[in-house]
């Protein structure tokens, strides 16, 4: 295949610059540099039209979880689109794996998190959050609870709902409008916004920050949801001081707010459990989203999965309610004979204990290219992991962003076979979960070349200003 593609190369950028509009596509450069081709991906390796091997260190997108190319999934997409390839899901028709898959979520979800309301991705699953959320609050008689708080720095999708309440500065911009009742607190990255703080004083700031907020938008009884990653992700790979997240779950709980937790990235396995919330966190959320690693991105899903407390409410006998919410292609039922067969491929093959394994390790070798150049923080948990570059690794003073230098790194990467994702200035991994010692090793090792060649570049950049 790679052979016969190879001659096609140019011919397919060229249609690809002309034609394909990508999410976040850089107009000016991709102008000039069009797109890396890929043509097929087995395991954690992708290869590109010219044969190139790669290891793919991004997993995808956060997504390729059990990893790409397995027959057994190839087998239970097709066997389900030979049987039934689509169904209605609409108000009072169901199919066999929608209805396993929904019992199966049940199951691994934490707590009372008993209803599985299937979407198509991420985005569409925060954005369903957000509706039942305020369908819940209003079919109570609290109408008023309408406002709802999230964090700078944080990334929920791009649908209308769920890019309000993401708080990615770059996201933000003017062009666009967004929900006027979403509100952004300081963004939980210790490393870029409280060096000079203990953990635990910078939790509580945090803390402390989000009561105000409640208190300064009128109260709880003004206040529906809050809306977190248990580890933020596209923003900067930002692990939660310790607490930090449990004290504000606690306080909704006290106060009638509920908790809405984004687990599109961390569920799954990448943190070494089918959901992170409570295993890791302590959090016992009222509302949880998934997609992603739900199907190891064999078949777009997402999923909302949220609690008795709120099903009770909605679905109050004799109210002559509906819910009027839903998508064609919620839990398609190819997607969802998809996600089972992943859920039972990570419980066969131990993949949440290997997660557990070899996490740590990547982090560990992660933290041993400290001594070079321009590694000013390595942070993360289990296979979520980014690397920050900085100028000065004394005052963590940033790169002028035009240096665009999480770029210049991972284009040398690119260069020894190995795919990072730059957002900035960062490099973030989350490869797929089945990465061997000696994949970590690879990664570790290409980086150590990688780093200081950019380095190089940009400090001659600099000094050409
Ligand atoms: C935490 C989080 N939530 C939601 C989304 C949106 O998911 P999707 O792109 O499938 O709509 C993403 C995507 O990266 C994500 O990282």
């Amino acid at each position: 295949m790679t052979d016969y593609m190879s001659s096609e190369t140019p011919a397919v950028v060229e249609r690809d610059k002309r034609h394909h509009v990508h999410p976040y596509q850089v107009f000016d450069t991709f102008a000039e540099d069009g797109a890396l081709p890929i043509a097929s991906g087995v395991g954690a390796y992708i290869t590109d039209t010219d044969g190139k091997r790669y290891v793919d260190a991004v997993g995808g997108l956060w997504c390729t979880n059990i990893g790409l190319g397995r027959e057994d999934m190839v087998e239970a997409i097709a066997d389900q689109v030979r049987r039934l390839a689509y169904s209605n899901p609409f108000v009072d028709m169901t199919h066999i794996p929608a209805a396993n898959l929904a019992t199966k979520l049940a199951e691994l979800a934490p707590g009372d998190l008993n209803h599985v309301f299937f979407c198509t991705g991420g985005s569409t699953a925060n954005d369903q959050a957000y509706r039942i959320a305020q369908f819940y609050q209003a079919v109570r008689g609290k109408p008023e609870k309408r406002h709802v708080i999230s964090r700078i720095d944080a990334y929920h999708g791009q649908t209308y709902a769920s890019v309000s309440i993401g708080g990615k500065p770059g996201d933000r911009i003017e062009e666009f409008e967004f929900l006027d009742n979403v509100h952004h607190l300081s963004s939980p990255n210790q490393y870029r916004y409280g060096r000079d703080l203990s953990e635990k004083e910078f939790g509580g700031q945090l803390f402390a920050e989000f009561k105000d907020k409640v208190a300064e938008l009128g109260g709880p009884e003004k206040v529906s949801a809050f809306f977190a990653e248990p580890i933020m992700g596209a923003g900067g790979v930002v692990p939660p001081p310790d607490n930090y997240l449990k004290s504000i779950w606690e306080y909704c709980r006290e106060n009638d707010i509920l908790y809405v937790s984004d687990e599109v990235v961390t569920g799954f396995g990448r943190l070494g459990e089918w959901f992170a919330s409570e295993k890791l966190f302590g959090i016992q959320p009222d509302i949880i989203t998934s997609a992603k690693g739900l199907t190891s991105g064999y078949i777009p899903l997402g999923a909302t999965i949220f609690s008795d407390r709120i099903f009770d409410v909605i679905s109050d006998p004799g109210q002559g309610r509906y819910l009027p919410m839903g998508l064609t292609y919620a839990g398609h039922p190819v997607a969802c004979a998809a996600a089972l067969k992943n859920i039972e491929i990570i419980d066969n093959e131990g993949i949440l204990e290997h997660v557990r394994d070899v996490g740590p390790y990547l982090i560990e070798q992660l933290e041993t290219l400290k001594d070079l150049p321009m590694v000013g923080d390595v942070r993360g948990s289990h296979l979520m992991v980014c690397i920050e570059f900085v100028r000065d690794t004394a005052t963590g003073e940033p790169y002028p962003y035009q240096i665009d230098i999480g770029k210049r790194v991972s284009n040398e990467c690119d260069e020894l076979g190995l795919i990072v994702r730059p957002v900035e200035n960062l490099n973030i991994m989350s490869p797929p979960l089945i990465i061997t010692r000696d994949d970590v090793d690879f990664i570790v090792e290409t980086l150590r070349t990688a780093i200081p060649l950019a380095h190089a570049e940009a400090e001659e950049m600099m000094a050409g200003a």
